[in-house]
């Protein structure tokens, strides 16, 4: 398939996780992809240099997306440089996890900031650019742990549930410019950002998963390459679990 010819996409955190496998993939469909990171310089050169080998074609951009003057830029310099932005994808997050009681006004600030003012930083700046062309998709990533609550991420589930806040907001306020705004949840994915787990964490995880396995963040790619493409024209305002079934109603 090569749903994304001509499209110019960004991908925010793409430097490794999850990031990287969206990237990679709507390069393999023909986007152009710009890679944002905000520290991990080789990582991101390593994903644009995997882009590029399989006959992709790639740029990095590094910007803090918690920064609204450096998400701001980056946007107007990916708009300038190919004269659209069709694709957003707002990947990057962190977590600070801890309990309540331990937690500190710094850990809630930065997961705030990263995870939900990010994706406000960059959309801002994406919404003039796609309303001028009317289109534009912009995919959040979101967590199974905004949708159930996860104990010792209050900083982390309250940022992703308003992630999923913004994007119903946000999906009716572009529409009509044919702009869409969808989200995805993704379950238990191993990255560097969920780390190693101790034996009985990792089983107590596990049980809850009805699926009975972890995701790959290909899998993840698969739900953005969709909600990116024109086969989800009519799809806006929705946030797709892709988690094994963990948040099944
Ligand atoms: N893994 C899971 O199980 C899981 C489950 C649900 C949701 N998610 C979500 O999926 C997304 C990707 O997670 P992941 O597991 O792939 O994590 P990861 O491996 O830790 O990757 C996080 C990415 O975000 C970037 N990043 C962090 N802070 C940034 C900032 N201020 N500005 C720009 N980039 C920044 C990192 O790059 P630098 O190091 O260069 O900053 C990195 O590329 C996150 O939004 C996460 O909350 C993950």
């Amino acid at each position: 398939m090569n749903r994304f010819t001509d499209k110019i996409a960004l991908v925010t955190g793409a430097s490794r996780g999850i990031g990287r496998a969206i990237a990679i993939r709507m390069a393999s469909e023909g986007a152009h992809v710009v890679v944002n990171y905000a520290r991990d310089v080789d990582g991101a050169n390593s994903v644009v240099a995997d882009i590029e080998a399989a006959g992709g074609s790639a740029s990095v951009y590094q910007a803090d997306v918690s920064d609204l003057d450096a998400a701001t830029t980056m946007i107007k310099a990916v708009t300038k440089e190919h004269g659209k932005l069709d694709v957003l994808v707002n990947n990057a997050g962190t977590t600070r996890d801890q309990l309540i009681l331990k937690m500190s006004e710094d850990d809630w600030d930065t997961v705030m900031r990263i995870n939900l003012k990010g994706v406000f930083n960059c959309s801002k700046p994406a919404v003039r650019a796609m309303m001028r062309k009317r289109y534009g998709r912009i995919i959040n990533i979101t967590s199974v742990s905004g949708v159930l609550g996860n104990a010792g991420q209050t900083n982390y589930s309250a940022s992703k549930a308003g992630v999923i806040g913004f994007t119903r907001a946000l999906a009716r306020e572009v529409a009509a410019r044919s702009i869409t705004v969808n989200a995805i949840a993704p379950g238990f994915i191993p990255t560097k950002l969920t780390g190693e787990m101790p034996e009985d964490l990792r089983d107590a995880t596990l049980a809850m998963i009805p699926l009975s396995r972890w995701g790959d963040p290909e899998e993840i790619a698969n739900a953005v390459a969709f909600l990116a493409s024109d086969e989800a024209a009519y799809i806006t305002g929705q946030t797709l679990n892709v988690d094994g079934g963990m948040a099944i109603g």
